[in-house]
């Protein structure tokens, strides 16, 4: 039993959060995730970004405060992304109920586990799907069952019982099954091996490969599941 949820957890996490992921492979992760987000039209128009934690995606991408809003259970993780990004909006709310309107925003996005602590993930997805605009897009990176084991898992670090879920790729495309072109990516397997002992730039090259020749093949072997996926126009809200 856990007796300790997600919201007291990153509370208590919010201070030491940005420097918890300082390996090279989490470098590599970052750079993968950040220019992917560009390249496939997922920082196009108004962005919600689901547990943003400390807002290290503006970290990475220059999105403009009006194209940007922050939604997070943790009132220190707000604090400090507001501290860190004043002119963005960061609000403090459940992913499960979010105090949106229906079709306010172009695209969803989860980064690095953030969906894996929702309470009621189906409700999550219903969110996901209500507050997209017709055509908008959703990136959702859930831990793969390999995480919970993960060294670097800030709680295991901290020796932390989790409350999140670990998913497996049916698990999470079972759940998005109503949306149009869901893909799944699964990301980083050898790759954090390799960044251990061999250099920055053979370890990058590594994870790039493994994960586009095989992360779609065999995305239960990786670390995340990246789910991704459109809401087509005729998709319709129940
Ligand atoms: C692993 S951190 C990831 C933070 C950030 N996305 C990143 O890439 O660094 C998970 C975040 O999800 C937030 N969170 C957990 N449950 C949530 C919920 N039900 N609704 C909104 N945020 C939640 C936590 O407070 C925490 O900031």
């Amino acid at each position: 039993m856990n007796d300790i949820t997600p919201k007291q957890i990153y509370n208590r996490l919010s201070k030491v959060y940005d420097r918890s992921y300082k390996e090279p492979i989490h470098k590599i992760e970052d750079e993968f995730v950040y220019k992917y987000l560009a390249e496939n039209g997922f920082t196009d128009g108004k962005i919600l970004d689901i547990g943003s934690g400390t807002g290290v995606l503006l970290n990475h991408i220059g999105i403009k405060p009006d194209n940007y809003v922050g939604l997070d259970i943790s009132e220190r993780m707000i604090e400090i992304s507001t501290e860190k990004f004043p002119n963005h909006e960061f609000i403090k709310g459940t992913m499960s109920n979010m105090p949106f309107d229906d079709e306010s925003f172009e695209c969803v996005i989860s980064l690095f586990g953030s969906f894996s602590y929702s309470l009621n993930h189906r409700k999550t997805v219903l969110e996901i799907k209500r507050v997209l605009k017709p055509n908008g897009k959703f990136l959702i990176m859930a831990y793969g069952t390999k995480y919970q084991k993960r060294e670097s898992y800030i709680l295991n670090h901290f020796k932390i019982n989790s409350p999140a879920k670990f998913f497996k790729g049916k698990e999470l495309k079972n759940l998005f099954q109503d949306f149009g072109n869901v893909k799944i990516l699964g990301m980083t397997w050898l790759s954090e091996l390799v960044s251990k002992h061999f250099s920055y730039t053979l370890a990058k090259n590594y994870h790039f490969l493994e994960t586009k020749f095989i992360g779609s093949i065999i995305p239960d072997k990786f670390y995340f599941q990246i789910i991704t996926g459109q809401k087509n126009a005729k998709t319709l809200l129940h």
